[in-house]
């Protein structure tokens, strides 16, 4: 930390108008170019409030902090200030892969001391940090006398807003993420009207509450987006909606196991309460915000992984053409809800076919090839209640040769990307972990999907509690130890621990292209990834696996991607992510131009600007891929039809660069001709502007090459 002591007593005097009477007294800390101020103060009764200002605008008025107790008195008031001391950083860090490569971590903090003015006298500190793009706050609990625990049942944290924001959210559902993102007004949230949504295998709202990342934005144009930063021992927090009232109150995920929501030894912190500020929308996606309230690497050198993108017997199980087990019983047509047309299929994962991916992977410069259903347990998937001791992560089928494959790929420059289905049952998955992760080890695998499909087992648990957000933790941890790097599906959402632990590389978390080949309701429309971008991807990075080429989907004829094709390759730049996958089955990529861009396209990143954006409307991303210098452009709009001029005024100077443009044709739609495409090839250089048409769910494709 860069310490100016000069300049922070300076500041002290100058921003910190603090008045301290006996009954009440108020702080405030702004940001350092003054955007945002985070004001807190004690009302006479002792009760620890907040409100905070971007520029003259109130954008949370009035609001409480505090916490209910198992076996204590709740905090609530009764407060007295101790102390506040100010701290200030100004640092730059490294991502080792990442949206940019060099992150600025620049606020100004101050921490709030207080103490109950009865006895016991207990203690309670609240850190502050003031952005520019944004604010955010925790709770520290100290050491207490004679306590060494504490059993929390419910904290209160509330955010008032002032007034009725656009809100674009998913219910707070203790199991999942995999819902539509709804648009409504604040006063409209409805989550408990999206209960038992019967393509999610696990789900669980109980309440009126959201998901976060969520996001808002008001009359003025004014962008909130609400989240939580370094969920480390904790449990994840939902936003309860008071649509009276218009505000949100935390809401911890309980363990109904346990009769809590979150137990912890003292000394103790909360994640970081964030709410990111922007007058874009585009801002928001280029705040990192989330990734700044973490701890630096903990891992130190992590060049054993490679961003690469990957291939993988995958798509072809959820279209229903073969299966995970090796008896092909556990087909997506066979579960009942999944898909009508009953047609013979096979097992996925055997050598021969695995081959053919990695001669795929090979031809086409991608780095990876996943292979789900290559190990025993598969017969007693989706469907069965006692899932303990089932999955096995170290016995391959007999049709599988993992030692054959892996020196096959390794021979041809392509890495088998593990998989590790735990359907829920994380106990057997963790007893199993050092020998799973030890025979990735063995076999030089360095990635590692991981899944969470179906109710926790034990029984009270959810999958974003306290409980499984350790079991979350450990995996990566142990994971590190084998260098393994993890990319966990239905996991508990990102709250930047990436970089902390950079080997959480990626993660599902959102209804990602799956859904379109066996959802019930029609899949994701094309609003879906527009209000993605502005919500789901301000947490982290999202293992979307587009690329499906083949839009119509033809051996399903009740389903069909909702995007044309051209928005396809705009996902690999759009979608922020490591590793990236090209979904659709190898023969589908056969013969077609449009595969070059996904050859050519990076997935690690320089920089990124967003050059556009609206939530729920369309956004353009423009990114420069490390190394190279090489940029690509993607951008995507959603039922609607638009224009969209790019300035390539971000680019260097004296730089001439050789484009491809892959865009929708004249004629496309999603709908009725999705993959109708035109590429057009010229030069481009700083200076230069590109208008393109978007058809309804499309979108465009731009390589840059030097
Ligand atoms: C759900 C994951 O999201 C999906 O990608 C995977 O194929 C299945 N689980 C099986 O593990
Ligand atoms: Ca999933």
């Amino acid at each position: 930390m860069q310490r100016f002591n000069f300049i922070l007593l300076t500041f002290l005097i100058l921003v910190v108008s603090s008045s301290c009477t006996k009954e009440t007294f108020e702080t405030s800390v702004q940001s350092p170019s003054k955007t945002n101020t985070f004001n807190f103060f004690l009302t006479e009764n002792g009760t620890p409030m907040y409100t905070v200002s971007h520029g003259e605008t109130m954008v949370i008025d009035t609001s409480d902090m505090g916490f209910e107790f198992k076996d204590q008195e709740a905090f609530s008031s009764g407060f007295k200030i101790v102390n506040t001391q100010l701290d200030q950083m100004d640092e730059t860090w490294e991502m080792p892969w990442g949206e940019q490569r060099k992150v600025r971590n620049y606020y100004n903090g101050l921490l709030v001391q207080l103490e109950e003015e009865k006895a016991p006298n207990r203690k309670l500190d609240i850190h502050i940090k003031s952005y520019d793009d944004g604010v955010a706050f925790r709770y520290e609990f100290p050491e207490q006398e004679g306590r060494d625990s504490i059993i929390i049942t419910e904290e209160n944290t509330q955010f008032q807003l002032t007034e009725d924001y656009t809100t674009w959210w998913i219910p707070g559902d203790w199991d999942i993420y995999e819902h539509l993102y709804n648009t409504t007004k604040l006063s409209k949230v409805d989550a408990t009207a999206k209960r038992n949504h019967p393509d999610l295998a696990a789900t669980y709202i109980p309440e009126n509450a959201v998901n976060t990342p969520v996001t808002m934005r008001g009359e003025s144009g004014i962008h909130l987006t609400f989240h939580e930063a370094n969920l480390t021992n904790y449990a994840g927090m939902t936003l309860k909606v008071d649509t009276i009232n218009l505000g949100l109150t935390s809401g911890l995920v309980h363990s109904d196991r346990l009769g809590y929501a979150v137990k912890t030894s003292l000394p103790a912190v909360t994640p970081w309460r964030t709410i990111q500020i922007a007058e874009k929308a585009g801002d928001l996606i280029e705040s990192r915000l989330i990734e700044n309230l973490n701890e630096p690497n903990k891992l130190g050198d992590v060049s054993w992984f490679t961003p690469m993108k990957y291939a993988g017997i995958w798509w072809e199980m959820h279209l229903g053409l073969s299966t995970w087990d090796l008896e092909a019983t556990q087909d997506m047509n066979t579960f009942a809800t999944l898909g009508k047309k009953q047609v013979s299929v096979t097992h996925g994962a055997t050598t021969e076919n695995t081959k053919r991916y990695i001669d795929f992977a090979a031809a086409n410069k991608l780095g990876g090839v996943l292979v789900e259903g290559w190990n025993t347990g598969w017969n007693y998937w989706i469907g069965f209640e006692d899932r303990e001791g089932v999955f096995d992560f170290v016995t391959p089928y007999e049709d599988y040769d993992l030692d054959e494959l892996s020196a096959y790929a390794k021979n041809k420059g392509v890495e088998l990307i593990m998989h590790h289905e735990t359907s829920a049952a994380p106990r057997t998955y963790e007893q199993q972990m050092d020998s799973a992760y030890q025979l990735m080890q063995k076999h030089g695998l360095h990635a590692v999907k991981s899944g969470y499909v179906g109710k926790i087992i034990p029984k009270g648990e959810y999958h974003h509690g306290q409980w499984m957000v350790n079991h979350y933790r450990k995996a990566l941890e142990k994971a590190a130890e084998y260098k393994v790097a993890v990319n966990a599906h239905e996991p508990i959402k990102s709250t930047g621990l990436r970089r902390t632990l950079p080997n959480e590389i990626s993660k599902e978390g959102l209804r990602g292209q799956e859904f379109n080949a066996w959802a019930t309701d029609g899949g994701n429309p094309p609003e879906h990834l527009p209000i993605v971008a502005f919500t789901r991807m301000l947490a982290g990075p999202i293992d979307f696996t587009p690329g499906v080429f083949d839009i119509s989907l033809p051996t399903k004829p009740d389903n069909q991607i909702n995007t044309t094709l051209a928005q396809q390759l705009a996902l690999y730049v759009v979608i922020y992510s490591p590793i990236q996958m090209a979904c659709d089955l190898p023969q589908n990529y056969e013969g077609r131009p449009a595969l070059q861009f996904i050859r050519d396209v990076g997935v690690d990143w320089e920089q990124t600007k967003v050059l556009n954006g609206e939530v729920g409307d369309f956004v353009t991303i423009a990114r420069e891929e490390r190394e190279t210098g090489n940029w690509f452009i993607g951008g995507i709009t959603d039922e609607n039809e638009r224009q969209i001029t790019i300035d390539f005024d971000f680019l260097p100077e004296n730089t001439n660069f050789k484009a491809a443009i892959y865009r929708d044709a004249e004629d496309a739609h999603y709908q009725t001709n999705p993959e109708a495409l035109s590429i057009e090839q010229l030069e481009i250089k700083k200076g230069d502007t590109k208008t393109i048409s978007l058809a309804p769910g499309g979108g465009f494709a731009i390589s840059l090459i030097k």
